[in-house]
């Protein structure tokens, strides 16, 4: 991998990361598909239609089902859902912390039940390493317990030590796999977690020790997990400083737009969430002038597209009356193009604050965009 900084705005980097499935451009947004697809019946050439440059799955979900065994017999997770841009794979330690029934966590890993059948799993780094290692995904993650947003301190504290020695662990098992004759991608990324709760000193403390193993990026977990949109800024504010500055760095699992303005602005180069999957299946849409809920009354006869002049297969060709109506109807279409096209207002963000950071005018570009988004229609 290189990661190559094309130049700085304030804190916010812009730059090229050159991968074996390709060179993206950051600071960029993952599109979410945790079971190697993407909910609301969005498929891979949708994603290279809307620019998705990132796919994201998760360890833990093709784990438990289809099996990540069946799909390294396929020939790895690009091979089997087509998609030949770079995959980033979570490690499944939040998944199971989110979902899992009964787990134990002890120093080894984590002893869990599967969310689909009940079944016991045991699932420590080295296995989160092999898993991805048979998906082949060009970034893996690695295992890391992200402790819940209330947890006490002497908590916090004992958890970041244990993800420490979980690191240490991925990384070993990771170059072992990389170096094996029949493994499918030998040039398989790792990256590490940061973690420490809203705990400035615990946050500080594991981003120095972890900045210290030479992974290949730096991921921030477990924000966005109930604190504060300050508090999460403030803890980007103190953590970010200590990571490389000439590697990724990602924030997992964030967020709304503007929580991606802000965290550009402290130097955070990639980002991955539900939002507008999720948001899309329930009939909300993301404008520039805010959200809409497409199921509102006043739609039904509105002629205009979501937003006018977006550029996405939804926009280009549908009212949103006839979303609405789609909704209505529970028909899948208007879901499906409600997900294509915050997919697309999302991607299309990170090019305007790729073209603003490169301008050396991303602060006025984030306060306007902030100001049209709050300002509504
Ligand atoms: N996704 C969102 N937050 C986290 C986290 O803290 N750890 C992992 N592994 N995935 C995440
Ligand atoms: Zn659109």
């Amino acid at each position: 991998m290189k990661y190559k900084l094309i130049t700085t705005d304030g804190r916010a980097k812009r730059a090229e990361v050159e991968t074996v499935h390709g060179t993206v451009q950051t600071p960029l947004f993952m599109n979410v598909g945790t079971v190697a697809a993407i909910k609301g019946a969005v498929s891979t050439d949708d994603l290279r239609q809307i620019g998705t440059q990132v796919e994201l799955s998760n360890t833990y979900h093709l784990h438990v089902r289809t099996g990540d065994k069946l799909i390294k017999q396929f020939g790895g997770l690009h091979k089997f859902m087509n998609w030949d841009r770079p995959i980033l794979t979570d490690s499944g330690g939040f998944q199971v912390f989110s979902l899992a029934g009964l787990r134990k966590i002890k120093e080894e890993g984590v002893y869990f039940q599967s969310h689909i059948d009940g079944h016991k799993i045991f699932m420590g780094p080295e296995e989160s390493m092999q898993i991805q290692s048979n998906l082949a995904s060009t970034i893996a993650m690695a295992f890391d317990e992200c402790p819940p947003s209330h947890a006490e301190r002497s908590y916090i504290q004992n958890s970041v030590e244990r993800t420490t020695r979980w690191l240490e662990r991925c990384k070993k098992e990771m170059a072992r796999l990389n170096s094996l004759p029949d493994t499918i991608n030998k040039e398989q990324l790792l990256f590490g977690i940061n973690q420490g709760g809203v705990v400035d000193e615990i946050r500080i403390a594991h981003a120095k020790t972890i900045a210290d193993m030479d992974l290949d990026g730096y991921a921030i977990g477990g924000l966005a997990v109930g604190e504060t949109h300050e508090e999460m800024y403030h803890i980007l504010d103190v953590t970010v400083p200590h990571l490389p500055q000439n590697k990724p760095t990602y924030l997992m699992g964030v967020g709304t737009p503007a929580n991606i303005l802000e965290a550009v602005d402290r130097g955070v180069d990639f980002f991955d969430c539900v939002y507008p999957s999720r948001n899309g299946r329930h009939s909300h849409v993301y404008t520039n002038h805010g959200k809409l809920n497409l199921l509102n009354q006043k739609y039904e006869l509105d002629p205009r597209p979501i937003e006018e002049g977006c550029q996405c297969p939804a926009c280009r060709s549908y009212s949103r009356a006839y979303i609405r109506h789609l909704f209505k109807a529970k028909e899948m279409l208007g879901m499906r193009l409600c997900v294509l096209h915050n997919l697309y207002f999302y991607n299309t963000m990170m090019t305007e604050i790729r073209e603003a950071i490169e301008q050396h005018r991303y602060a006025a570009y984030k306060a306007e965009k902030l100001a049209g988004m709050e300002a509504g229609e």
